[in-house]
């Protein structure tokens, strides 16, 4: 069956989250690694628990507001400019290494990015990274007003880009997007970028566990929602494979 759109989730998957740690830690020395972990975790779940009380905020408001959680608990006091300069970093996301020439081999297909981020973030971070040039669409559920991984979400791939989910490639390396992306009927590649044995190896004869680890403990192994992605892969430069043998 031949592929004919690859859209991308964007935040851990083209863009990695984790780029934040050098300006969370230049602004508050020893705490760089903690802010970062809860700072994401807690953006998601309130993305989840927005969608389920039917109290949607875009979310540059919920990158926002899970920041002001996480400088509160920690008992970090800031002014504005310092909180201003960390939250411009989410515009100016790092690439994940991979990804330029992972876009570039793929070209011939519709490209595009799926995500939660607001319209505005999104469109900022694509331009300031340069993928507008290479994207054919940077679609954010903004107009559905509900956060992946509900259904209504993924029904934007058929609106924006004319493709049936059949016919679609949707990647993420965040397992709740891939199920969600399955569950709706896509055709999904999972980024495994944590295998299981480097997190058990992380874990072992550990009392302290590292905030990344757990980051990657709870946020980045495939989840048990009784469904698989159909394929597993370990970096975006996998995916012409995937296409291939999925084409063949
Ligand atoms: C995205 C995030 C939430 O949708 O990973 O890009």
């Amino acid at each position: 069956m031949t592929i004919k759109a690859v859209v991308f989730d964007a935040y851990g998957t083209l863009y990695d989250v984790q780029s934040v740690a050098n300006i969370t830690e230049e602004a508050f020395p020893g705490y760089g690694e903690i802010i970062t972990q809860i700072w994401r975790i807690k953006q998601l779940e309130y993305s989840w628990l927005r969608s389920l009380m039917r109290r949607y905020e875009d979310f540059s408001v919920l990158t926002r507001d899970s920041l002001i959680y996480t400088l509160r608990l920690l008992g970090l006091k800031h002014d504005d400019a310092v909180f201003a300069r960390i939250m411009e970093k989410y515009l100016h996301l790092d690439l994940y290494p991979d990804a330029n020439a992972a876009l570039a081999a793929l070209r011939g297909r519709k490209l595009a990015i799926l995500s939660n981020g607001s319209t505005d973030m999104l469109n900022a971070l694509v331009r300031n990274s340069g993928l507008d040039r290479v994207l054919d669409a940077t679609i954010s559920i903004d107009s559905k007003r509900i956060f992946k991984p509900s259904p209504d979400a993924y029904t934007l791939i058929e609106e924006k880009l004319g493709v049936k989910p059949a016919d679609v490639l949707f990647v993420s390396s965040n397992p709740w997007d891939a199920i969600g992306a399955k569950a709706f009927g896509l055709t999904v590649a999972w980024i495994e970028r944590v295998t299981p044995e480097a997190m058990a190896q992380a874990c072992v004869n550990s009392d302290v566990v590292p905030p990344l680890t757990m980051f990657k403990a709870i946020r980045m192994q495939m989840d048990e929602l009784g469904l698989e992605p159909d394929y597993r892969i370990q970096a975006l430069s996998d995916l012409p494979k995937v296409i291939a043998s999925h084409e063949s």
